[in-house]
Protein backbone atom coordinates (compact mmCIF):
# COMPACT_ATOMS: atom_id res chain seq x y z
CA UNK A 1 0.00 0.00 0.00
CA UNK A 2 1.79 3.43 -1.07
CA UNK A 3 1.80 5.76 1.28
CA UNK A 4 -0.31 8.54 -0.48
CA UNK A 5 -3.05 5.50 -1.17
CA UNK A 6 -6.04 7.51 1.77
CA UNK A 7 -4.46 10.86 0.14
CA UNK A 8 -5.45 9.46 -3.22
CA UNK A 9 -8.58 8.01 -2.92
CA UNK A 10 -9.66 11.37 -0.88
CA UNK A 11 -8.75 13.16 -3.87
CA UNK A 12 -11.02 10.73 -5.67
CA UNK A 13 -13.62 10.88 -3.19
CA UNK A 14 -13.62 14.92 -3.97
CA UNK A 15 -14.10 14.67 -7.61
CA UNK A 16 -17.09 12.60 -7.43
CA UNK A 17 -18.65 14.92 -4.89
CA UNK A 18 -18.18 17.55 -7.03
CA UNK A 19 -20.09 15.25 -10.03
CA UNK A 20 -22.58 14.66 -7.94
CA UNK A 21 -23.15 18.47 -6.94
CA UNK A 22 -24.47 18.93 -10.05
CA UNK A 23 -27.40 16.58 -10.33
CA UNK A 24 -28.53 18.09 -6.46
CA UNK A 25 -31.53 20.22 -7.52
CA UNK A 26 -34.22 20.26 -4.32
CA UNK A 27 -33.81 19.84 -0.34
CA UNK A 28 -34.43 15.91 -0.80
CA UNK A 29 -31.36 15.59 -3.24
CA UNK A 30 -29.45 17.65 -0.76
CA UNK A 31 -30.06 15.73 2.10
CA UNK A 32 -29.47 12.63 -0.07
CA UNK A 33 -26.03 13.51 -1.03
CA UNK A 34 -25.07 14.92 2.55
CA UNK A 35 -25.87 11.37 4.24
CA UNK A 36 -23.51 9.62 1.28
CA UNK A 37 -20.64 11.74 2.20
CA UNK A 38 -21.23 12.68 5.77
CA UNK A 39 -23.24 10.51 8.07
CA UNK A 40 -21.85 9.21 10.61
CA UNK A 41 -22.12 5.58 10.19
CA UNK A 42 -21.86 4.56 6.91
CA UNK A 43 -20.38 8.38 4.77
CA UNK A 44 -17.93 8.06 2.51
CA UNK A 45 -15.39 10.15 4.05
CA UNK A 46 -16.46 8.82 7.67
CA UNK A 47 -15.51 5.97 6.32
CA UNK A 48 -12.29 7.24 4.89
CA UNK A 49 -11.22 8.68 8.60
CA UNK A 50 -12.01 5.61 9.76
CA UNK A 51 -9.43 4.06 7.98
CA UNK A 52 -6.56 6.53 9.73
CA UNK A 53 -5.25 3.77 11.63
CA UNK A 54 -4.38 1.55 8.78
CA UNK A 55 -2.29 4.01 7.50
CA UNK A 56 1.61 3.98 8.57
CA UNK A 57 2.41 6.43 10.94
CA UNK A 58 3.85 9.00 9.31
CA UNK A 59 1.28 9.69 6.53
CA UNK A 60 -1.22 10.07 9.42
CA UNK A 61 -1.11 13.98 10.19
CA UNK A 62 -1.18 14.70 6.38
CA UNK A 63 -3.62 12.48 5.81
CA UNK A 64 -5.84 13.90 8.58
CA UNK A 65 -5.29 17.19 7.49
CA UNK A 66 -6.60 16.66 3.96
CA UNK A 67 -9.63 15.10 4.87
CA UNK A 68 -10.60 17.60 7.55
CA UNK A 69 -10.32 20.07 4.42
CA UNK A 70 -11.97 17.72 2.14
CA UNK A 71 -15.15 17.86 5.37
CA UNK A 72 -14.67 21.41 5.41
CA UNK A 73 -15.38 22.00 1.68
CA UNK A 74 -17.78 19.76 1.47
CA UNK A 75 -19.82 21.33 4.53
CA UNK A 76 -19.16 24.91 3.05
CA UNK A 77 -20.56 23.58 -0.78
CA UNK A 78 -23.68 21.78 0.76
CA UNK A 79 -24.37 24.72 2.82
CA UNK A 80 -23.97 27.00 -0.26
CA UNK A 81 -26.68 24.75 -2.24
CA UNK A 82 -28.79 24.67 0.93
CA UNK A 83 -29.08 28.22 0.54
CA UNK A 84 -29.59 28.49 -3.05
CA UNK A 85 -32.12 25.72 -3.21
CA UNK A 86 -34.12 26.96 -0.34
CA UNK A 87 -34.32 30.71 -1.82
CA UNK A 88 -35.42 29.07 -5.37
CA UNK A 89 -38.02 26.87 -3.35
CA UNK A 90 -39.28 29.74 -1.47
CA UNK A 91 -39.17 32.01 -5.15
CA UNK A 92 -41.63 28.94 -6.45
CA UNK A 93 -43.84 28.82 -3.94
CA UNK A 94 -44.42 31.98 -3.85
CA UNK A 95 -45.02 32.46 -7.78
CA UNK A 96 -47.18 29.38 -7.49
CA UNK A 97 -49.45 31.21 -4.71
CA UNK A 98 -49.37 34.95 -4.97
CA UNK A 99 -52.87 36.74 -5.44
CA UNK A 100 -53.18 38.49 -8.04
CA UNK A 101 -55.38 41.31 -7.30
CA UNK A 102 -55.79 42.13 -10.97
CA UNK A 103 -58.12 38.58 -11.79
CA UNK A 104 -61.74 39.05 -11.81
CA UNK A 105 -63.89 38.29 -8.57
CA UNK A 106 -65.66 35.00 -8.14
CA UNK A 107 -69.46 36.87 -8.92
CA UNK A 108 -72.76 34.64 -7.39
CA UNK A 109 -74.96 34.45 -9.88
CA UNK A 110 -77.89 36.70 -8.77
CA UNK A 111 -81.91 36.94 -10.24
CA UNK A 112 -83.84 39.62 -11.90
CA UNK A 113 -86.23 41.92 -10.54
CA UNK A 114 -89.61 40.38 -12.27
CA UNK A 115 -90.77 43.21 -14.73
CA UNK A 116 -93.97 43.34 -13.42
CA UNK A 117 -92.02 44.25 -9.88
CA UNK A 118 -89.99 46.73 -11.40
CA UNK A 119 -92.59 48.08 -13.12
CA UNK A 120 -94.86 48.80 -9.52
CA UNK A 121 -91.33 49.89 -7.90
CA UNK A 122 -91.14 52.52 -10.27
CA UNK A 123 -95.37 53.66 -9.60
CA UNK A 124 -94.61 53.38 -5.76
CA UNK A 125 -91.71 55.45 -5.78
CA UNK A 126 -93.54 58.42 -8.14
CA UNK A 127 -95.99 58.31 -5.35
CA UNK A 128 -93.93 58.19 -2.65
CA UNK A 129 -91.80 61.42 -4.14
CA UNK A 130 -95.63 63.02 -4.24
CA UNK A 131 -95.44 62.64 -0.15
CA UNK A 132 -98.21 59.08 -0.26
CA UNK A 133 -97.72 56.06 1.49
CA UNK A 134 -97.47 52.19 0.78
CA UNK A 135 -101.01 50.70 2.07
CA UNK A 136 -101.76 46.66 1.63
CA UNK A 137 -104.84 44.89 2.38
CA UNK A 138 -105.68 41.36 2.38
CA UNK A 139 -106.20 39.22 -0.57
CA UNK A 140 -108.97 36.75 0.57
CA UNK A 141 -111.77 39.94 1.34
CA UNK A 142 -115.28 39.63 3.02
CA UNK A 143 -117.99 41.31 0.50
CA UNK A 144 -118.54 43.95 2.81
CA UNK A 145 -115.20 45.61 1.82
CA UNK A 146 -115.03 44.53 -1.68
CA UNK A 147 -118.45 45.39 -2.69
CA UNK A 148 -120.81 46.86 0.00
CA UNK A 149 -118.50 49.48 1.43
CA UNK A 150 -117.76 50.30 -1.93
CA UNK A 151 -121.28 51.42 -2.75
CA UNK A 152 -121.65 48.66 -5.32
CA UNK A 153 -125.80 47.77 -5.76
CA UNK A 154 -126.84 43.89 -4.76
CA UNK A 155 -127.47 43.40 -8.23
CA UNK A 156 -124.00 44.41 -10.16
CA UNK A 157 -122.83 42.28 -12.55
CA UNK A 158 -119.22 41.76 -10.67
CA UNK A 159 -121.10 39.88 -7.64
CA UNK A 160 -121.87 37.30 -10.21
CA UNK A 161 -119.94 33.92 -9.01
CA UNK A 162 -119.00 33.26 -12.78
CA UNK A 163 -117.21 36.55 -12.34
CA UNK A 164 -115.94 36.56 -8.89
CA UNK A 165 -113.90 33.87 -7.06
CA UNK A 166 -116.37 33.01 -3.99
CA UNK A 167 -114.58 31.33 -0.81
CA UNK A 168 -117.44 31.16 1.01
CA UNK A 169 -120.81 33.31 1.65
CA UNK A 170 -119.20 36.34 2.30
CA UNK A 171 -115.81 36.24 1.42
CA UNK A 172 -114.37 36.44 -1.83
CA UNK A 173 -110.74 36.78 -3.42
CA UNK A 174 -110.54 40.40 -3.98
CA UNK A 175 -111.60 41.65 -7.62
CA UNK A 176 -109.83 44.57 -7.19
CA UNK A 177 -107.56 46.71 -4.61
CA UNK A 178 -110.54 49.37 -3.95
CA UNK A 179 -111.21 47.79 -0.91
CA UNK A 180 -108.04 48.56 0.56
CA UNK A 181 -109.58 52.74 -0.21
CA UNK A 182 -111.68 51.65 3.03
CA UNK A 183 -110.04 50.11 5.27
CA UNK A 184 -107.71 52.54 5.46
CA UNK A 185 -110.14 55.48 5.87
CA UNK A 186 -111.31 53.12 8.97
CA UNK A 187 -107.83 53.39 10.55
CA UNK A 188 -107.02 57.05 9.51
CA UNK A 189 -108.44 59.97 9.95
CA UNK A 190 -107.73 62.61 6.75
CA UNK A 191 -105.60 63.57 5.41
CA UNK A 192 -105.15 60.32 3.74
CA UNK A 193 -102.49 60.02 1.08
CA UNK A 194 -102.24 55.95 -0.13
CA UNK A 195 -101.46 53.85 -2.89
CA UNK A 196 -101.93 50.20 -2.90
CA UNK A 197 -100.75 48.23 -5.08
CA UNK A 198 -101.11 44.45 -5.45
CA UNK A 199 -102.93 41.23 -6.52
CA UNK A 200 -106.33 40.68 -7.92
CA UNK A 201 -108.32 37.71 -8.50
CA UNK A 202 -110.73 37.76 -11.44
CA UNK A 203 -112.87 34.18 -12.91
CA UNK A 204 -111.27 34.75 -16.04
CA UNK A 205 -109.34 31.82 -18.71
CA UNK A 206 -106.29 32.68 -19.37
CA UNK A 207 -105.47 33.52 -22.77
CA UNK A 208 -102.98 36.57 -24.37
CA UNK A 209 -105.18 39.38 -22.73
CA UNK A 210 -106.76 37.97 -19.59
CA UNK A 211 -105.48 36.45 -16.52
CA UNK A 212 -107.51 35.39 -13.20
CA UNK A 213 -104.86 36.67 -11.25
CA UNK A 214 -103.38 40.49 -12.13
CA UNK A 215 -101.99 43.72 -10.36
CA UNK A 216 -103.79 46.57 -9.86
CA UNK A 217 -102.64 49.41 -8.12
CA UNK A 218 -105.02 51.67 -6.21
CA UNK A 219 -104.58 55.41 -4.94
CA UNK A 220 -106.40 57.54 -2.85
CA UNK A 221 -106.55 61.08 -1.82
CA UNK A 222 -108.48 63.22 1.09
CA UNK A 223 -108.63 66.10 3.09
CA UNK A 224 -110.44 69.23 2.81
CA UNK A 225 -110.87 71.29 -0.13
CA UNK A 226 -109.49 68.64 -2.43
CA UNK A 227 -111.05 69.02 -6.49
CA UNK A 228 -111.40 67.05 -9.99
CA UNK A 229 -108.06 69.43 -10.94
CA UNK A 230 -105.84 68.15 -8.45
CA UNK A 231 -106.74 64.81 -9.31
CA UNK A 232 -106.01 65.72 -12.87
CA UNK A 233 -103.13 67.79 -12.24
CA UNK A 234 -101.56 64.46 -10.00
CA UNK A 235 -102.49 62.18 -12.78
CA UNK A 236 -100.92 64.35 -15.38
CA UNK A 237 -97.69 64.20 -13.62
CA UNK A 238 -97.66 60.84 -12.28
CA UNK A 239 -97.89 59.87 -16.05
CA UNK A 240 -95.28 62.59 -17.22
CA UNK A 241 -93.18 61.27 -15.21
CA UNK A 242 -93.67 57.40 -15.76
CA UNK A 243 -94.15 57.57 -19.65
CA UNK A 244 -91.84 60.78 -20.44
CA UNK A 245 -92.65 64.05 -20.11
CA UNK A 246 -94.25 65.41 -24.08
CA UNK A 247 -96.84 62.65 -22.80
CA UNK A 248 -100.62 63.94 -22.33
CA UNK A 249 -103.37 62.86 -20.25
CA UNK A 250 -107.11 63.02 -20.86
CA UNK A 251 -110.37 62.07 -19.38
CA UNK A 252 -113.19 60.48 -20.53
CA UNK A 253 -116.26 60.57 -18.57
CA UNK A 254 -117.46 57.07 -17.09
CA UNK A 255 -119.02 54.75 -14.27
CA UNK A 256 -117.57 53.51 -10.99
CA UNK A 257 -120.38 52.85 -8.00
CA UNK A 258 -117.40 54.27 -5.67
CA UNK A 259 -116.95 57.51 -7.17
CA UNK A 260 -118.74 60.57 -8.73
CA UNK A 261 -118.33 61.72 -11.09
CA UNK A 262 -116.21 58.98 -12.60
CA UNK A 263 -113.71 59.09 -15.77
CA UNK A 264 -111.64 56.87 -17.66
CA UNK A 265 -107.74 58.20 -17.49
CA UNK A 266 -106.30 57.65 -21.30
CA UNK A 267 -102.96 58.51 -22.31
CA UNK A 268 -101.49 59.95 -25.58
CA UNK A 269 -100.27 56.81 -27.18
CA UNK A 270 -96.78 55.56 -26.10
CA UNK A 271 -95.87 54.06 -29.75
CA UNK A 272 -96.93 57.44 -31.79
CA UNK A 273 -97.04 59.88 -29.86
CA UNK A 274 -100.52 60.67 -30.63
CA UNK A 275 -100.81 60.26 -34.23
CA UNK A 276 -102.65 57.04 -34.71
CA UNK A 277 -100.86 53.49 -34.95
CA UNK A 278 -101.48 49.80 -34.83
CA UNK A 279 -101.05 50.13 -30.92
CA UNK A 280 -103.66 52.50 -30.27
CA UNK A 281 -106.11 51.54 -32.59
CA UNK A 282 -105.39 54.72 -34.80
CA UNK A 283 -106.68 56.40 -32.07
CA UNK A 284 -103.54 58.35 -31.28
CA UNK A 285 -104.86 57.63 -27.13
CA UNK A 286 -104.54 54.26 -24.71
CA UNK A 287 -106.89 53.51 -21.75
CA UNK A 288 -104.40 53.35 -18.48
CA UNK A 289 -106.91 53.60 -15.35
CA UNK A 290 -109.91 54.45 -13.78
CA UNK A 291 -110.78 57.07 -11.36
CA UNK A 292 -113.13 59.97 -9.90
CA UNK A 293 -114.01 61.92 -6.93
CA UNK A 294 -114.62 59.54 -3.99
CA UNK A 295 -118.31 59.00 -3.33
CA UNK A 296 -119.70 60.25 -0.42
CA UNK A 297 -121.46 57.10 0.55
CA UNK A 298 -118.21 56.06 1.22
CA UNK A 299 -117.26 58.71 3.35
CA UNK A 300 -120.78 57.67 5.64
CA UNK A 301 -119.62 54.33 5.52
CA UNK A 302 -116.14 55.02 7.21
CA UNK A 303 -117.36 57.81 9.60
CA UNK A 304 -115.78 60.76 7.39
CA UNK A 305 -118.23 63.78 7.28
CA UNK A 306 -118.62 64.18 3.86
CA UNK A 307 -119.64 67.89 4.41
CA UNK A 308 -115.68 68.80 5.55
CA UNK A 309 -113.86 65.72 3.17
CA UNK A 310 -113.79 65.38 -0.77
CA UNK A 311 -110.82 63.44 -2.04
CA UNK A 312 -110.24 61.81 -5.51
CA UNK A 313 -109.23 57.60 -6.45
CA UNK A 314 -107.77 55.85 -9.10
CA UNK A 315 -106.95 52.17 -9.84
CA UNK A 316 -105.30 50.52 -12.71
CA UNK A 317 -104.11 47.54 -14.16
CA UNK A 318 -99.76 47.01 -13.20
CA UNK A 319 -99.79 44.16 -16.30
CA UNK A 320 -100.67 47.12 -18.70
CA UNK A 321 -97.90 49.64 -17.57
CA UNK A 322 -95.25 47.08 -17.82
CA UNK A 323 -96.88 46.26 -20.92
CA UNK A 324 -96.83 49.67 -22.67
CA UNK A 325 -93.31 50.12 -20.85
CA UNK A 326 -91.64 47.04 -22.30
CA UNK A 327 -94.11 46.17 -25.14
CA UNK A 328 -94.73 42.67 -24.27
CA UNK A 329 -98.45 41.89 -25.76
CA UNK A 330 -99.28 38.60 -24.20
CA UNK A 331 -99.56 38.70 -20.59
CA UNK A 332 -98.90 34.92 -20.32
CA UNK A 333 -95.14 36.19 -20.37
CA UNK A 334 -95.41 37.48 -17.04
CA UNK A 335 -96.61 34.71 -15.69
CA UNK A 336 -95.03 31.57 -16.79
CA UNK A 337 -91.40 32.42 -15.21
CA UNK A 338 -89.36 31.04 -18.66
CA UNK A 339 -86.20 32.63 -17.78
CA UNK A 340 -85.34 33.47 -21.12
CA UNK A 341 -87.82 36.28 -21.10
CA UNK A 342 -87.23 37.21 -17.50
CA UNK A 343 -83.87 37.31 -17.93
CA UNK A 344 -83.90 40.28 -20.15
CA UNK A 345 -84.99 42.88 -17.08
N1 LIG B 1 -111.57 49.25 -9.11
C1 LIG B 1 -111.67 49.57 -10.52
C2 LIG B 1 -111.48 48.33 -11.36
O1 LIG B 1 -111.09 47.33 -10.85
C3 LIG B 1 -110.63 50.59 -10.91
C4 LIG B 1 -110.90 51.91 -10.29
C5 LIG B 1 -111.69 52.84 -10.94
C6 LIG B 1 -110.39 52.23 -9.07
C7 LIG B 1 -111.96 54.08 -10.40
C8 LIG B 1 -110.64 53.48 -8.51
C9 LIG B 1 -111.42 54.38 -9.18
O2 LIG B 1 -110.16 53.83 -7.33
O3 LIG B 1 -111.69 55.59 -8.64
O4 LIG B 1 -111.74 48.38 -12.54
Amino acid sequence: MSSNFGIEQLRLLEQQFERECTSVTDSRSLEDIRARYLSRKSGLLTSQLQNLGKLPAADRAEFGRVANQLKNRIELTLADLQHNIVQREKNAALESESLDVTLPGNTRRIGHRHPLTIVRKEIEDIFIAMGYTVEEGPEVETTYYNFDALNTPQAHPARDPRDTFYIADELVLRTHTSPVQIRTMEKMKPPVRIICPGKVFRRDAFDPTHSPMFHQVEGLLVDEGVTFSDMKGTLERFHKQFFGESTRTRLRPSFFPFTEPSAEVDISCVSCGGTGCRNCKGTGWIEVMGCGMVHTALFRNVGYDPQKYTGFAFGGGIERYAKLRYNVEDLQFYFQNDMRFLEQF
